[in-house]
């Protein structure tokens, strides 16, 4: 027996499998405890031949990478690697650039792998990089938050944002392999983790009431990681994007745009807070999810406790519900009507949102009221 599949049966822990099929482009998503140790030996299997460059951020290489490339290297894969400075700045055109040589004075050739080992940044970039590399080379997905292990990693979506806007330049890459080993979520900053459950609770919020009814009774569990909470939290996620994904997988039919619940409200905020630690994608994600409660509401869409319910929960977990949350400076009306039409969600003059008929019940709606919108803003900004 190999040493990394001891590994795997003296920490007794199971592991998950969810197959997402495509045409042609299927994969698994192993979901596990210590899935680490005995990543060479998936990735020899799934990619026979292939080599691998590792692509991560500073913090998550300086905990994990020695054990990552210990196991690459057991199998003879390991290339070598590339490390950006974590945090949103490094989807970026200047990184890419950086990042893209890298790799190929790494000699990564077009049977190769590389293995983007992080959260949803490195997932992102390291992904977009895999999918524009001689034309195109195959991604290994490894995701260390909660971000990246319930979203981000699954479903292709690569990408680097511009001054312009969040992810306008990007491909859909689908990984060859999504590795998400749950037990290194342990060393994420409790601020971190909060804002990635916020994607948790969106998979109920737009598609699944009794997971948000479930949550609303486990989350100090999931929290904790006592129990199996925090796994199935993680596991019922990534089946409900995977569906998504086979149902739609360039959205196009409008059922992965459901996906975007909160996005359009919360990728103006987070444009206009600089991408920075003053908002978190999460955070924002949390803001954005309850301003689509509470405008559903107000076009009398949903009922009003529903949207109350929403905004407690999410405000019990610690994760921010009011714009004027956000450190510093406040955005105007204007400013984030500006930023809201900028998302790539706005077809012609017309905003598409992503509203609610209840906790989940979301659905796309194309030609969302500017002017009650506008109004919805203008009140929002001014609440404290
Ligand atoms: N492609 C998609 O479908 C998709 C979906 C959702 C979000 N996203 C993107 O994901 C990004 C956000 O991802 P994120 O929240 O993971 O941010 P991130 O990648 O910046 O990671 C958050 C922080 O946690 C650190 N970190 C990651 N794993 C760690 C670990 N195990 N231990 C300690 N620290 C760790 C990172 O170094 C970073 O400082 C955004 O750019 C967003 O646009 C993409």
């Amino acid at each position: 027996m190999m040493r990394d599949g001891a590994t795997a049966l003296a920490s007794g822990q199971s592991e998950t499998t969810i197959e997402v099929t495509l045409p042609g482009r299927s994969y698994p998503i192993v979901i596990g405890e210590g899935l680490i140790a005995s990543a060479g030996r998936r990735i020899a299997t799934a990619l026979p031949g292939a080599r691998c460059a590792v692509v991560s951020d500073e913090n998550v290489a300086a905990l994990y990478l020695p054990p990552l490339k210990a196991s690459l290297e057991l199998h003879g894969i390991f290339l070598g690697k590339a490390v950006v400075a974590p945090g949103e700045a490094s989807k970026s055109f200047p990184v890419l650039a950086t990042l893209c040589e890298t790799l190929l004075e790494l000699s990564v050739e077009r049977g190769d792998c590389v293995i983007a080992f992080g959260g949803g940044v490195v997932g992102d970039l390291a992904g977009f990089a895999a999918s524009i590399l001689r034309r195109g080379v195959r991604v290994v997905q490894m995701p260390t938050s909660l971000l990246a292990q319930v979203d981000s990693s699954v479903g292709g979506k690569t990408g680097i944002d511009t001054r312009q806007g969040k992810n306008l330049i990007g491909s859909f890459h689908q990984p060859s392999l999504v590795v998400a080993d749950t037990s290194l979520l342990s060393t994420l900053s409790p601020r971190e983790f909060r804002a990635g459950y916020a994607e948790v609770v969106k998979y109920g919020l737009l598609g699944d009431a009794p997971f948000f009814a479930w949550l609303e009774q486990n989350w100090t569990e999931v929290f904790s990681a006592a129990g199996g909470g925090r796994r199935r939290a993680v596991e019922t996620s990534v089946r409900a994007k995977a569906a998504i994904v086979e149902a739609d997988e360039r959205e196009e039919t409008g059922r992965r745009a459901l996906l975007n619940l909160g996005h359009t409200f919360g990728h103006a905020l987070e444009a206009f807070a600089g991408y920075s630690d003053r908002l978190l994608h999460g955070e924002a994600i949390a803001i954005g999810m309850r301003l689509a409660f509470a405008f559903s509401v107000e076009l009398g869409l949903c009922p009003a406790g529903d949207a109350a319910r929403v905004e407690r929960y999410l405000a019990a977990v610690g994760l921010p519900v009011k714009i004027a949350a956000i450190p510093g400076s406040q955005p105007t009306p204007g400013e984030l009507l500006r930023l809201m039409a900028q998302d790539k969600k706005v077809k012609g003059s017309r905003l598409a949102l992503v509203l609610v008929r209840g906790i989940g019940a979301a659905f796309v709606e194309h030609d969302v009221p500017l002017p009650r919108l506008t109004e919805f803003i203008t009140r929002e900004c001014a609440t404290r």
